[in-house]
């Protein structure tokens, strides 16, 4: 199976999922990162790692339709099967989401669909709820509202920042998010 990962930030996700592929524990090919942001640091990530990286933005074509369809020519002529988010920050559009149709995942910082959007773990933190988690899930046209693959709880506890909070949410995004992978892989050869 051939994997793309999109991000376009920190890429700590990108990180354990590409040491997943690299170590055997993904049974797959990581072919290249997409990354959205010519400056985002998941690309140094990715060249530490020796992972072939493709950087574009919207910005540079007339509308997003068109930003798309330059994605999906990618995909297409590396023939990936299965496209992992992990941090990319644009919703996708209908022509991406309808071609690759359940095989797109997405990891999300809360415990779908309780706290959907940009800012899940601080919405979270904020509303004073006693746990919130994360959730790996199948992309739709909605936003963060596909079929949900696997799901974790984290309390959240009084002497909790948003900063510690974080942190936790961060320890089992990267445990989860290569496991669940993995098993995703393995089901679909
Ligand atoms: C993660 O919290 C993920 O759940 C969300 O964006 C964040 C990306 O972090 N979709 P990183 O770039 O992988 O460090």
């Amino acid at each position: 199976m051939k994997i793309a990962i999109f991000a376009s930030g920190n890429g700590s996700n990108f990180q354990v999922l590409a040491e997943a592929v690299q170590n055997g524990s993904i049974p797959a090919e990581l072919v290249f990162l997409f990354c959205d942001k010519p400056n985002a640091y998941v690309i140094e990530r990715a060249v530490a790692l020796n992972v072939p990286t493709i950087t574009f933005s919207p910005k540079d074509f007339d509308n997003k339709a068109e930003y798309e369809q330059k994605i999906l020519c990618w995909l297409r002529d590396k023939e990936i099967d299965l496209v992992v988010l992990a941090g990319y920050m644009r919703i996708l559009g209908s022509a991406l989401v309808d071609a690759y149709q359940d095989r797109i995942i997405n990891i999300h910082p809360s415990l779908l669909p309780n706290f959907p959007g940009l800012h899940g773990i601080k919405d979270a933190f904020e509303a004073g709820v006693a746990e919130t988690g994360v959730t790996i899930h199948y992309v739709d046209n909605g936003v963060d509202t596909g079929p949900i693959i696997a799901q974790e709880k984290v309390a959240i506890t009084p002497d909790d920042t948003l900063e510690t909070l974080e942190t936790k949410i961060h320890q089992v995004e990267h445990r989860l998010y290569p496991q669940v992978i993995a098993e995703v892989v393995r089901k679909s050869e």
